[in-house]
């Protein structure tokens, strides 16, 4: 038995989220990327891993970027960030045209990046140090960044004596110590279970709010980015190209409530389509016959 349920057009928009659009449209553009293209010399040949790439995130959007594994995500990303370079294309933050890395730029990864030998609190203040901030300066604005993360009563605490959740709260307020105009985050919930994963992304729309500061993130859960999306960028596979950017219709402030709200599912339902064609299902699955079926076994 199935049952159908009529869901609205994912670009069917209340009016206080069209308004809401309305007024992103209106912010300045935090960062403007124009016909990033790039190719890499294999020993196979040439890969191009992203061909003309184009869009702008609006001054605190909060931007996912969503496409099947190997369609360019992690290398626009670090291009985006100055850790790689571009074959072609332009890259604009603020308006000023920007190559390699800088400040105004913030990145956090999957993998866990804090200096094992360094506290919670010395891994934070480790940015504003480098940039020639006093220790007294440095620690003082680390505070604010780890209770920002809910992290206070761990500040002295190492990074093999805290949950993957927590390293990544640190990780998060490392970048934001910086106090970069950007953040990019590279799949950062990926490694960890599906509940703490959940928690983080309140953590992190909570921390949003309270921070002046632009996010893209990267993402292969569609469920992840609907909830932290305000517009979502859709890449195509082989070579990475937009697919679509689609505005979501679910409002915020956003609550796991609404994972089940039709608006909420049909923007992730159009957002699967886009991904997962219908009737291009993977064709040859693979078969491991570990025994002959006896026709009882089922
Ligand atoms: N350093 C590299 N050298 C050669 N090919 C690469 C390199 N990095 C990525 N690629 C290729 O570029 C494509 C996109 O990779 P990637 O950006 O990691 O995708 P995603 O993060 O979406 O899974 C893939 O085909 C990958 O094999
Ligand atoms: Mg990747």
């Amino acid at each position: 038995m199935s049952t159908h349920v009529e869901l609205p057009s994912y670009r069917e928009q209340a009016p206080e989220v069209a308004a809401r659009f309305a007024r992103l449209q209106q912010r300045p553009v935090a960062l403007e990327v124009s016909g990033l293209t790039k190719k890499f010399e294999t020993p196979r040949g040439v890969v191009t891993a992203l061909s003309d790439v184009s869009f702008s995130v609006h001054k605190r959007e909060l931007m996912c970027v969503i496409g099947p594994s190997g369609c360019g995500k992690s290398t626009l990303v670090r291009i985006l960030a100055g850790l790689e370079t571009a074959t072609a294309g332009e890259l604009k933050v603020y308006g000023e045209p920007v190559s390699g890395p800088g400040p105004d730029r913030g990145m956090v990864f999957q993998g866990y990046t804090l200096f094992p030998w360094l506290s919670v609190k010395e891994n934070v203040m480790f940015g504003p140090k480098m940039a020639g901030k006093s220790s007294f300066t440095a620690e003082r604005e680390a505070r604010e960044w780890i209770d920002l993360v809910g992290l206070a009563k761990f500040e002295n605490s190492y990074p093999h004596q805290l949950s993957g959740g927590m390293k990544q709260r640190v990780a998060i307020a490392r970048a934001l110590a910086n106090q970069p105009r950007v953040l990019f985050m590279d799949e950062p919930f990926g490694a960890l279970d599906a509940q703490t994963r959940c928690k983080m992304q309140s953590y992190l729309l909570d921390i949003w709010k309270n921070v002046d500061i632009t996010i893209v993130f990267i993402t292969h859960d569609l469920d992840e980015a609907v909830f932290l999306s305000d517009r979502i960028l859709v890449l195509d596979a082989n070579p990475g190209r937009v697919a679509e950017i689609v505005e979501v219709p679910v409002p915020r402030p956003r609550s796991e409530q609404q994972l089940f709200d039709p608006t909420f599912m049909a923007t992730r339902k159009h957002i699967d389509h886009m991904m997962h064609p219908p009737g291009q299902e993977q064709k040859e699955a693979p078969v491991l016959r570990m025994a002959v079926a006896d026709p009882d076994v089922i």
